[in-house]
């Protein structure tokens, strides 16, 4: 598998992505990755690195709260999305955010290193291979600096098709951590264990994970309604505790950078 997001050239994912975004289960991973961020970082100002931080939401919260973001990402449309998304804010926050286009496995040298907050959520699941991915970001964080990766669980893959009736979908999803995603793209699960090690490798060490969307992921694209909050704080407790953590849709890994 090449990197399934940026070789399905000419199909603009990023249209496809701003629906989901708009959605229940889109909105919930948004908010449920903002308030993990909100509970390991120092209130005072941060300087964050967003790989593939894509239209910007999450660049523009880290920037509302006060913290300095680039965002490094290889798609020129979702670039364009995040540029429009930076535009609407007032100046304090639009200053606070750079935008760059190009991959994270480039960071150092397109971005340089040093950062408090290294962030990389909803993009090993395209990439052929997370270690030299994970490397590199580890590599541009400071000592002492936190990562913060999202990514789709591979022991629980199966979890939605199972829960839709799709039943040659979800043995497809046990049996090879590989799914065709809401995007229509090919894409792959890993596991907390193998983030762990690859992370481990490059002197980071876990402080937290949480389960993103144990609740909520069979619900297709129901928009977001009346009672998000209560949602959301169901979601946000059972993501923090096993069992429920464990068959959430995604993981949120936490570690920080020991240095060698
Ligand atoms: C599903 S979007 C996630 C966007 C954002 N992080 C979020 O959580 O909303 C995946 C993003 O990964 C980016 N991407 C794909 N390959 C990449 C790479 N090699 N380096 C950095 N970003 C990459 C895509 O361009 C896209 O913006």
């Amino acid at each position: 598998m090449s990197n399934s997001w940026t070789s399905a050239s000419g199909a603009d994912l990023s249209a496809g992505y701003a629906r989901h975004a708009g959605t229940l289960r889109g909105a919930l991973r948004h908010a449920l990755v903002a308030r993990a961020l909100r509970t390991h970082l120092p209130s005072w100002e941060q300087r964050v690195l967003d790989v593939g931080g894509g239209d910007g939401h999450q660049a523009v919260q880290l920037a509302r709260a006060g913290h300095h973001v680039t965002v490094l990402d290889p798609d020129p449309a979702m670039l364009q999305r995040a540029q429009a998304r930076v535009e609407a804010e007032p100046d304090h926050v639009r200053g606070r955010i750079r935008l760059v286009e190009g991959a994270g496995e480039n960071a150092a040298q397109l971005v340089g290193s040093g950062f408090d907050l290294v962030c990389c959520h909803g993009v090993l699941m395209y990439l052929p291979n997370p270690d030299p991915f994970l490397h590199a970001l580890a590599g541009v964080a400071r000592d002492g600096g936190l990562l913060s990766v999202l990514t789709k669980n591979g022991q629980a893959l199966a979890m939605r098709p199972g829960l839709e009736g799709r039943w040659a979908d979800a043995l497809a999803a046990m049996n090879t951590r590989r799914e065709i995603g809401n995007l229509g793209v090919p894409t792959r699960a890993d596991t907390v264990g193998d983030v762990e090690r690859i992370l481990g490798e490059a002197d980071a060490a876990t402080i937290a994970w949480y389960g993103v969307r144990v609740f909520t992921d069979h619900l297709g694209d129901t928009p977001v309604g009346e009672g998000f909050d209560q949602v959301l704080e169901a979601e946000w407790q059972a993501g923090a505790r096993d069992p429920y953590r464990l068959v959430a849709r995604h993981f949120h890994l936490i570690s920080r950078r020991v240095g060698s």
